[in-house]
């Protein structure tokens, strides 16, 4: 199919009289984030050339759906795009992602954005090459969403946005049910791949340059709990870590609830494993906390997080936080508070509430005030700051291993790249250092990042005649 579709855009380009060009636009989380990586891998195979604005002759959006208020945004977005279409009438508008798995979704897209050639979902992705050939070759609108995932759909090429890391899936969807989350209902239940097919498929990474990876899945402690021969997630982790030539591993996201001591173990053994976790509290209190089906208090939450830093004291933890779920109240909001000062994260990522239709949340009455919730994030936020700002004073003065990722947009003459605990440091170097992994002295924290510089750099001035 792919050579099919690379000859249709062979044709294109006679036609126009240059190469075709694409862009997609990325919504929501790592998950599409490596989605867009594959749908961008068919294009470019298929001679397409990536622009870094929405103008492009093939145009993808790779929607969310987390929120209330995303699909307004993407109707919103797509009512300014039609501009675009109208100068240049042989683009193509293509919507894929979370979003396309809602039957109203695309049923509002059939009727009323009649100038979106191509839908599809996340469970058939990996019909994209065939999808966007009909489209083509037929000259018509394909819209294909299906019901269930397949999991066959890993075989798609890919263009990654580093050369040197990647993500990895480990599973897909989602059977947790949190009240708040339209996740499970889009992305569907879990689903875990074998382990061999993971492990092929980051060796062949490295063969291709990668040193770090990042294992994906909504909740990988759960991982490998369904397949026919069970496979604990620590275990996985352990073989993974075993592939000569891969320097780093991270991985995301970890449920509190399914954390086990095996895993921190498996951490602890290897060096590989990066010091940071990624530990979703959501709320700090344990009412909320059973209303929002999160299967563990704040007791146990707590006591998790004391586990973890006895046995692997250099870890940095960051977490998500939601502000305002239905009955929260000032009390439930100190006791998130007072669980922000005990662990001291190194970031959190802070949410609003959503009323997400469609969720058990969204029908819960005592919905809260939104300037109650508004005044309430505000002081969320400047906690946060403060304890991330303490916990980075940490490694000041430290010298530790950095993979740099790219040259500094702002500051010439400066590289940026990320600690083991994920924090980025910004320091003198070149583009000859992108992907590599090289020691830095953190000799200033700013909060959420740090200053360094190379070890040996200018402690060795003058000594130049040795
Ligand atoms: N599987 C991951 C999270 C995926 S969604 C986990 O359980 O940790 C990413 C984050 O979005 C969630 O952690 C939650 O904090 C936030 N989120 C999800 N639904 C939300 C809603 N309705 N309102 C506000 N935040 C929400
Ligand atoms: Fe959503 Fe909860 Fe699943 Fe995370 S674990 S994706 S928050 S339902
Ligand atoms: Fe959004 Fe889908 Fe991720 S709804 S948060 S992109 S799984």
């Amino acid at each position: 199919m792919q050579e099919a579709l690379k000859e249709k855009f062979r044709e294109k380009e006679e036609l126009l009289g240059r190469k075709l060009t694409c862009h997609i636009t990325t919504m929501g989380c790592q998950m599409n984030a490596r989605d867009s990586e594959k749908l961008l891998g068919v294009l470019t195979e298929c001679g397409a050339v990536p622009v870094e604005t929405e103008d492009a002759d093939i145009l993808l959006f790779n929607t969310c759906t987390v929120r209330e208020n995303a699909n307004e945004k993407l109707y919103g977005h797509l009512g300014q795009i039609r501009h675009c279409k109208e100068k240049n009438p042989g683009m193509l508008i293509g919507i894929c992602g979370c979003m396309m798995q809602e039957e109203d979704e695309v049923l509002r897209i059939r009727q009323k954005y009649r100038y979106v050639d191509l839908v599809f979902g996340t469970h058939n992705i990996w019909k994209f090459p065939e999808l966007l050939y009909s489209c083509i070759a037929e000259k018509r609108r394909v819209i294909d969403v299906a019901e269930m995932p397949d999991p066959s759909r890993d075989h798609m090429p890919v263009k990654r946005k580093y050369s040197f890391k990647s993500g990895v899936n480990i599973m897909y969807g989602c059977n947790n049910f949190c009240t708040y989350c339209i996740v499970p209902y889009v992305r569907g239940r879990e689903i875990s791949r074998e382990p061999e097919d993971i492990l092929e498929e980051i060796r062949d990474l490295v063969k291709d340059g990668v040193k770090e990876v990042m294992l994906l899945g909504q909740n990988v402690n759960s991982y490998g709990k369904t397949l026919e021969n069970p496979v604990r997630f620590s275990d996985l982790l352990r073989r993974v870590c075993r592939i000569e030539g891969l320097e780093r591993v991270r991985f995301m996201t970890s449920h509190p609830k399914d954390l086990s001591d095996d895993l921190i173990l498996a951490m602890k053994e290897n060096e590989k494993v990066c010091r940071h976790l990624h530990l979703p509290l959501q709320s700090g209190s344990t009412r909320i906390l059973a209303k929002m089906n999160r299967h563990y208090t704040r007791e146990s939450y707590l006591s998790l997080v004391r586990k973890i830093k006895r046995e692997i004291p250099d870890i940095c933890l960051t977490t998500d936080v939601i502000v305002g779920f239905p009955g929260e109240t000032e009390e439930d909001f100190q006791d998130t508070l007072d669980v922000i000062r005990e662990v001291g994260y190194q970031s959190a990522f802070t949410f609003i509430y959503s009323r997400r239709t469609g969720t058990p949340a969204a029908a819960m009455e005592d919905q809260v005030d939104p300037a109650v919730v508004a005044d309430r994030m505000k002081r969320l936020i400047d906690l946060v700051q403060e304890f991330a700002s303490r916990a980075a004073d940490r490694d000041t003065g430290k010298t530790l291993p950095v993979l740099v990722e790219e040259v500094n947009s702002q500051t010439p003459g400066m590289v940026s790249g990320r600690l083991s605990g994920n924090l980025m440091v910004h320091f003198p170097g070149d583009a000859s250092l992108i992907g590599e992994i090289v020691d830095v002295e953190l000799t200033e924290s700013r909060g959420f990042y740090y200053i360094g510089k190379r070890s040996g750099d200018g402690a060795s001035a003058g000594a130049g005649g040795i």
